[in-house]
């Protein structure tokens, strides 16, 4: 995450900017609202994924790839301006794959700039209400061991970490947690049988997720970093 000092230090007579980064600002929820991620989002998504994520950055290839994936639902964070016309630059996106049974999330990511505004817990829930939608038995999520605001984002939703994939973020090697969340199905629902998840199954290509960033495995896996 970065930091600029703008305001803090101002000159006397130098007004701050309006819309200030300084550390008491940084916690004033960042007004969004969600829509899908679309085809035209990603080379702005192409750009945060490379501040977030480094060399594990998806390109924007795999991106368009994950878009366009079997059981793939993507949505985007946009700034609310109210005299703004038109889609709005992202400003953060979130995605999960649903195999028919549980839901993986695929990947999450908020600009640095306005990061710990309330649009990462924004997005997740997001998530979760689509997989509650789906009817999906539980969320999957790896993340990796070092990465505290997102363990402490998914511990906070209730997910539990079911042990550790050891080096499995390419290509830093970074070993990463498996987290679980069980759902609970809608009330006066019964957990759903087999028949019924066969019904609502989506086929999709290729095995289970071995690692977010293609290039180990193939296929995308889930998210971290
Ligand atoms: C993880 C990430 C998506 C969180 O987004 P965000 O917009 O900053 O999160 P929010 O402001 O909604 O915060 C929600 C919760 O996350 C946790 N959290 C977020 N930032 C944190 C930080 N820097 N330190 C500790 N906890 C943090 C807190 O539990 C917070 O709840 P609280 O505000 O009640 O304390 C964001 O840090 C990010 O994009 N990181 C880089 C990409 C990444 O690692 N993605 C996840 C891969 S598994």
């Amino acid at each position: 995450m970065t930091t600029r000092d703008a305001g803090a230090g101002a000159p006397p007579g130098e007004a701050a900017p309006a819309y200030g980064t300084a550390p008491e600002d940084r916690r004033t929820p960042y007004e969004i609202r969600l829509r899908p991620l679309e085809a035209r989002d990603l080379r702005r998504v192409e750009r945060l994924e490379q501040q977030l994520f480094g060399r594990g950055a998806w390109s924007y290839a795999m991106l368009a790839e994950e878009l366009g994936g079997l059981g793939r639902w993507y949505v985007a964070a946009e700034p609310v301006r109210p005299y703004a016309a038109g889609p709005q630059e992202v400003v953060g996106y979130a995605g999960l794959w649903f195999d028919g049974e549980v839901v993986q999330v695929m990947t999450i990511g908020v600009d640095p700039e306005l990061q710990q505004r309330g649009v990462g817990r924004t997005l997740l829930e997001a998530l979760l209400a689509r997989a509650r939608v789906l009817r999906a038995e539980a969320v999957l999520l790896e993340v990796a061991v070092d990465n505290a605001p997102a363990l402490r984002l998914y511990e906070g939703y209730g997910f539990v970490r079911l042990g550790v994939r050891r080096k499995y973020y390419w290509p830093e090697g970074t070993d990463a947690y498996t987290m679980r969340l069980e759902l609970a199905p809608p009330e006066g629902v019964a957990s759903p049988g087999a028949a019924d998840r066969a019904a609502r199954a989506v086929p999709v290509a290729g095995g289970p997720p071995a690692g977010r960033r293609p290039g180990t495995a193939g296929a995308p896996g889930p998210v971290g970093a």
